[in-house]
């Protein structure tokens, strides 16, 4: 029997692209439903040459039996719907930060800790698109000399916003004057450095979940993370400089050895031949991009490096579709 899988959201940036991945992987899929609210329930997406109906999003429709529902249509959705198809047994993979720091919930990034999966079953959580490409690039390497800090900045693209952040985006491209209204300012021609609400200590909620999914996905709550996120007029893949200190000095030999044998890391890195990732390169790909890597000059027990990945892919939909094959593979 192959498997019936449900995407809730289906018609959003990250549901699409869930759809899509799940198409190119080789899941032995029967049925796909889809669901989405009120405003795209009765129109078609087309999936493997099959048209499919979106269907309205309700209670009942969460107690049929999936093998596994994806979630990605906003935190409030996931609060109230993933719970109830839980209870009527389904594995749920929900992309949204609602249930990602709750106890018991697996924070999962396969490449890193799919063990947490083992004999698991109801809401699974993807962690956050820029935890996920930084701890895919950081765990080798804090396997072999534990992480101590890490000081990081992203440069993140709107399709981490939704759909209508893209077309926010492209308007202002075109149209100077187009007005902005998913972000505070213009993001045309600028950078924001502002992604989800503040917190009373002067962090945004995006950074501080840098530092606490980082933390409970390495299986470490003594890391320190300080991080700064920034929203920058790219389309697709976000960047992240990464600075990290460690407990054991780092040999930069090995340091790219470890990175080479990762799963799911590619090292691009000859700057002499100007080799490093950039959000272009890497569109559409599912690895986690590393370059310039570099010791710091001060301290010997420190790395500086660039990380790149496609949030829509590695940071979204891919992850979840990983988790489905981790856990098919169990
Ligand atoms: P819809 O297109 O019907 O509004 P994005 O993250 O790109 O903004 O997409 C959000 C996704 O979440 C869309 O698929 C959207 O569907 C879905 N969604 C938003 N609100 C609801 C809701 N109340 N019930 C079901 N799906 C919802």
């Amino acid at each position: 029997m192959g498997l019936t899988i449900g995407v809730v959201g289906a018609t959003g940036a990250v549901g699409r692209k869930m759809q899509e991945v799940l198409a190119e992987r080789k899941l032995p899929i029967d049925k796909l439903r889809l669901f989405a609210s009120e405003k795209s329930a009765g129109t078609t997406l087309e999936f493997m040459g099959k048209e499919v109906t979106v269907e309205l999003l309700t209670e009942e429709v969460m107690k049929d039996k999936f093998d596994y529902l994806l979630f990605s249509a906003g935190g409030g959705i996931s609060e109230k719907y993933a719970p109830i198809a839980a209870e009527a047994g389904n594995i749920v993979i929900d992309n949204s930060s609602q249930w990602r720091m709750t106890e018991g919930i697996p924070l999962v990034v396969p490449e890193v800790n799919a063990h947490v999966l083992k004999g698991y079953r109801g809401i699974i959580a993807n962690p956050n698109c820029s935890t996920i490409q930084m701890v895919v690039a950081l765990a080798p390497l804090h396997r072999k000399y534990g992480i101590k800090r890490i000081v990081v900045s992203t440069y993140q693209a709107v399709s981490g916003s939704g759909h209508k952040a893209i077309d926010e985006l492209e308007k202002q491209i075109a149209d100077d004057s187009y007005p902005n209204k998913v972000y505070t300012r213009k993001i045309a021609k600028n950078c924001i450095p502002h992604i989800d609400v503040f917190n009373d200590n002067g962090f945004t909620k995006e950074e501080l979940k840098m530092v606490y999914e980082t933390q409970k996905i390495l299986e470490s709550n003594t890391i320190e993370v300080n991080a700064t996120t920034v929203r920058i007029p790219v389309f697709f893949g976000h960047s992240e400089s990464v600075y990290v200190e460690f407990n054991e000095k780092p040999e930069l030999d090995e340091v790219y050895q470890l990175l080479q044998q990762a799963a799911g890391v590619v090292v691009m890195d000859n700057p002499k031949e100007n080799q490093y990732p950039t959000p272009l390169d890497i569109q559409n790909t599912d690895d986690t991009y590393v370059g310039r890597i570099r010791k710091d000059l001060f301290n010997d027990k420190a790395l500086s490096f660039w990380v790149v990945a496609d949030n829509l892919r590695k940071g979204a939909a891919t992850n979840a579709v990983q988790i489905i094959e981790a856990i098919e593979n169990l």
